[in-house]
């Protein structure tokens, strides 16, 4: 709904800029009944678009409208005002009585081209600039919009004027002061609302110092790896070749697994990928010196050079690791892995299959299967099905034949799932879900994105699989309302002490940092976010808007959150707790944590592409220093 009114809105204002600059253009060629007509349409369609206004801001709230409703109708409003009581009497006689406008057509003409521009305008404000918008943006908008009525009206007129004078004047000091101030007074932090925290802290912990402990808990083991990043031409099940950037010569990389209670210690060498590498544990909670997000935790990993992590195995559960350094081009290149870790009572399922989802070139992948991977399973067995979406966009995921269930969402065990059968599971770029379900006599499809020529197939014993049926009518499933409500730490009358607003978009950034239209967070785009400020042990609350016209999987560094609401409606189901979490158009999200985890942490859009364009800020902790550049993070 949200998303359908931010479209019919943007339709409107191009019609509504068009309707009344023809208005504009035909009183002054003296068509009286084409511009009375015109007119009449821009007077229409502003109205409409103030009807508009009201339903989006309904719909999706303050933030959808915020530019419209102190800005662009006001702009919009007196301008129609004045154009119909300047322009349209004579237009209405001149059209009435069948004849050409006769005599100044300025008079009647300057007035219709200033409600244009003030359309124009409201269309440029919304997609270049959204939300917030300022008083520096007002002024800038408003400097436009007189400078060109004034342009209009001297070369209509053909005489200068005093007034045209004074009236620029005015405007060019006003657009100037505009622009000073945009450049002026960007806060660095955001405290939501909270006791301020002055960050980067002039004394402090180093966030580097913040390690974990370096043995095992009782009964656990040290799990040792060594993962050496380097450029590699890797051969898919197909036999086609991919020129990518691998660890250890392999895509996906090794999988890394532990216990519960295990210290895993990963030793990462760097051969040649000269755009840098780091580790970023993603969805695992490690201390922040282990976060691997290069520029913000660690230096990148430069070719000839070594880093290891180490960290407890304390999160059960479908994890993954992946470069955090040029992020966007390394992990579409390959340089991404799983990391599994098992209860370590429970015995695992005989068929336990970790599936990395990943494109490359627009060829699917699952592991390093393109086409289909047929594994087989005794039936009546138990099978674990983890899925990891590695990818930068959505993808949806079909199993047939067999009922299953969803039984863990990025690591965590959701309550009481219950069967499942003809639903598509879509996963957020960055996610994981985890399947479970007992093998049939028969075979069993798992699809991504409904294409019956790839995935996995299970078959009983050896044999042939069955060809999958079409599953491009299966609904999605809705995750907030599957399985059943449990107590969690936190819910929506928590007393949070601090909340914190994003609200993403497409457009220029307010700092000017960036060049085109990028995708900001509040107006501005990495790093020129203001930082989110904590205390440790705060209870926050983050809500998420997407006023933009994609998907944004939004990503928090070193904490899970729960879900509160989509679109202020409660999650009524299995309690959610989500490292990643898919922002459609027109949503909001409200979710909350706990600040249990001091360090200085990478908060983004997983879609990584957006995140090099900008989509990316950090949330920091009281009394850490910064003391690296985080100059290449996602790359761009
Ligand atoms: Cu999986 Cu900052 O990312
Ligand atoms: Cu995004």
């Amino acid at each position: 709904m949200t998303a359908n009114l931010i479209t019919f809105d943007l339709v409107a204002v191009v019609l509504t800029a068009a309707a009344w600059l023809a208005a504009g253009t035909t009183a002054a060629s003296r068509l009286s009944l084409p511009a009375a007509a015109l007119t009449a349409l821009g007077l229409l369609l502003t109205v409409a678009r103030v009807a508009l206004t009201v339903l989006l801001g309904t719909s999706g709230g303050w933030w959808f409208v915020q530019e419209k409703v102190v800005l662009e109708l006001p702009l919009q409003c007196v301008t129609a005002v004045a154009a119909v009581a300047l322009s349209a009497p004579r237009l209405t006689r001149a059209a009435m009585a069948r004849t050409a406008l006769d005599g100044d057509t300025t008079a009647v003409a300057v007035p219709l081209f200033a409600a244009g521009y003030a359309a124009a305008a409201g269309l440029v404000v919304t997609l270049l600039l959204g939300y917030p918008t300022t008083v520096a943006v007002a002024l800038i908008t408003v400097a436009v919009v007189v400078l060109a009525v004034v342009v209009t009206w001297r070369l209509l007129d053909g005489r200068p004027r005093g007034i045209m004078l004074s009236a620029g004047g005015t405007a060019v000091v006003l657009g100037l002061v505009g622009v000073l101030t945009t450049f002026a007074g960007i806060p660095k932090t955001d405290a939501g609302g909270g006791p301020a925290v002055a960050y980067p802290a002039a004394k402090g912990m180093s966030v580097a110092s913040l390690t974990g402990p370096t043995s095992p808990r009782p009964g656990g083991t040290v799990r040792r790896y060594t993962l050496d990043a380097r450029t590699a031409t890797i051969t898919l099940a197909s036999g086609k070749r991919v020129a990518a950037w691998t660890f250890d010569g392999k895509v996906p990389g090794p999988p890394v697994t532990a216990v519960q209670g295990d210290l895993v210690e990963v030793t990462l060498h760097n051969v040649d990928i000269a755009a840098g590498v780091s580790i970023h544990w993603h969805g695992y909670d490690v201390p922040a010196a282990e976060d691997g997000a290069a520029g913000l935790t660690q230096e990148a990993v430069t070719p000839g050079h070594s880093f290891v992590y180490r960290f407890l195995a304390d999160q059960v559960g479908t994890y993954w690791y992946h470069t955090h350094q040029d992020s966007n081009q390394g992990v579409q290149k390959g340089l991404y892995g799983s990391l599994v870790v098992a209860p370590r009572q429970a015995k695992a399922a005989p068929t336990d299959l970790t599936l990395p989802f990943h494109t490359f070139g627009g060829t699917a992948v699952i592991g390093d299967h393109d086409g289909v991977e047929t594994r087989s399973a005794a039936p009546g067995s138990p099978v674990r099905l983890r899925v990891v979406n590695t990818d930068n966009v959505t993808h949806r995921f079909t199993l047939a034949g067999a009922p299953y269930r969803l039984v863990a969402a990025d690591g965590n065990d959701l309550n009481e799932p219950g069967p499942l059968t003809r639903t598509a599971l879509s996963l957020a770029a960055g996610g994981r879900y985890d399947l479970q379900l007992t093998m049939p006599s028969a075979s069993v499809a798992l699809l991504a994105d409904d294409d019956r020529s790839g995935g996995l197939r299970l078959v009983p014993g050896g044999g042939k699989a069955a060809a999958p049926p079409d599953t491009t009518a299966w609904p999605d499933l809705d995750l907030t309302s599957y399985g059943r409500p449990a107590a969690q730490p936190v819910t929506s009358s928590s007393a949070f002490d601090r909340r914190f607003t994003l609200v993403l978009d497409q457009g220029l950034s307010l700092s000017g940092r960036t060049k085109g239209r990028d995708w900001t967070v509040n107006g501005h785009t990495f790093p020129d976010v203001p930082t989110l400020v904590v205390r440790k042990g705060d209870l926050v609350e983050m809500t998420v808007v997407n006023r933009s016209l994609a998907t944004h999987p939004w990503h928090l560094h070193g904490h899970s959150v729960y879900v509160l609401s989509r679109n202020g409606d409660p999650v009524t189901g299995s309690p959610l707790k989500l490292d990643t979490f898919d922002i459609k158009p027109g949503e909001v999200w409200k979710v909350a944590f706990t600040a249990d985890n001091p360090g200085l942490w990478m908060v983004h859009c997983h879609n990584l592409v957006h995140a090099s364009k900008g989509m990316s800020l950090s949330l920091a902790y009281e009394g850490i220093t910064e003391p690296f550049d985080m100059a290449g993070m996602h790359g761009d």
